[in-house]
């Protein structure tokens, strides 16, 4: 990549509702592909699952997009099946094929669903590399993310020293039970930091808290959302009256 970036202070946009955030996701998703593709010649973009954007990611497959150039790949995954409800790629594959259905066959690259959690991580790991053609941190073009009410943000949960995996791309992480979360594979921190763009979709009051102490100074294993303030590219919040405070 040339030069590296200049972190900008994060920018915040505050939605009327629902459908204005997920409009706003997917403007920003649609020009990052833009300009990546006119000035690189391809974009590579990382989507988040949850909830939350999924209404977003349909109306980004359905903009008139160089799509032959982008290559959509997945932030985290669920250690399930890729058919099985809790799967991320089954759930934004729907979402992109309510917007095209073209392109959700043809440009979602899916995290390998292999039974040894760490060995998958490491082929996803090696797929990212292929796609970058780099031996260091993988810059998408644009990453979307979620966040936690309990401040994680990918599948970086606090108390598990995942924000502290620095040299790899992808981290497995462990089945947390008592949470009732299964295991995953999820970027790390440093590919999160190394995007050009970010776009953190976060909404309701319920994440009003984690929120403000993700931009808020302290420590990122406790609340992992705070990785993004060393982030090198642009980062932008987009919020409703609910998470804005
Ligand atoms: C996941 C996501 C996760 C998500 C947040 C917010 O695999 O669950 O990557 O980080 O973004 O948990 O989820 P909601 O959008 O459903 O609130």
């Amino acid at each position: 990549m040339n030069g590296a970036f200049h972190a900008s202070p994060h920018e915040v946009l505050v939605a009327r509702d629902a459908d204005e955030a997920a409009a706003l996701l997917a403007e920003l998703l649609g020009r990052a592909v833009v300009d990546a593709v006119t000035q690189r010649g391809a974009a590579r973009v990382a989507l988040s699952g949850g909830t939350t954007p999924l209404s977003a990611y349909e109306r980004f497959a359905s903009l008139r997009l160089p799509w032959s150039a982008t290559t959509l790949c997945l932030v985290d995954e669920r250690a399930v099946p890729p058919t099985h409800p809790r799967s991320n790629a089954a759930a934004i594959r729907t979402a992109l094929a309510r917007g095209s259905e073209s392109l959700a066959a043809s440009r979602l690259v899916d995290p390998p669903h292999e039974a040894n959690l760490e060995a998958a991580a490491r082929a996803y790991e090696a797929r990212l590399r292929s796609l970058f053609g780099v031996t260091e941190a993988a810059h998408f073009d644009a990453l979307t993310l979620g966040i936690g009410a309990d401040g994680h943000t990918a599948s970086l949960f606090p108390g598990l020293g995942l924000t502290g995996v620095e040299d790899r791309l992808v981290v497995a992480v462990p089945e947390q039970s008592p949470l009732g979360l299964e295991a995953r594979l999820s970027l790390t921190a440093p590919v999160l930091q190394a995007s050009r763009l970010v776009v953190v979709l976060a909404l309701g009051a319920g994440k009003r808290a984690a929120v403000a102490a993700a931009r808020a100074p302290g420590e990122l294993d406790v609340l992992p959302a705070r990785a993004l303030q060393r982030a090198r590219g642009r980062v932008v919040w987009v919020l409703d009256e609910g998470s804005a405070g």
